[in-house]
């Protein structure tokens, strides 16, 4: 395993540090964009400095997870494409397929031994989903 390429949270979760982490009150769409059960990835910056994350919906509800399996720090979404399961309840890196139960990063079963970055998000009266 590498090491997270992030700086050791010190002073918060390490994410926060990224230069191009969305900052809290930033719109990250509507959850009826979002198929139920269903995902979306949403990039901010580019190039390698890119900050990725993922919107979870699971009926009313929406979880966001940093976009960076702990087996070995790539983007769960690496190859492209849905890492939700078909019934909504996991989610499958592309790269190595460790699962992580999909409402709370938790690792399920595969090689990574530590569960995904939950990322603070809230759902406004008017269905935006925003950044906490
Ligand atoms: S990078 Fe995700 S399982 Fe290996």
């Amino acid at each position: 395993m590498t090491g997270n390429p992030f700086a050791p949270p010190e002073d918060g979760p390490a994410w926060r540090r990224h230069p191009h982490a969305p900052a809290p009150g930033t719109a990250l769409g509507r959850i009826e964009e979002i198929e139920d059960p269903g995902m979306r990835a949403l990039s901010f910056g580019s190039g390698r400095r890119v900050f990725s994350m993922l919107l979870v919906r699971h009926g009313g509800a929406v979880r966001a997870f940093l976009d960076a399996c702990p087996h070995a720090w790539l983007p769960l979404t690496w190859r492209g494409g849905s890492v939700l399961s078909a019934d909504g309840r996991r989610l499958v890196c592309s790269n190595h397929f460790a699962e992580f139960d999909s409402a709370s990063g938790q690792p399920v079963s595969g090689p990574a031994d530590c569960g995904l970055d939950l990322l603070p998000v809230r759902l406004e009266p008017d269905g935006m989903i925003v950044m906490g």
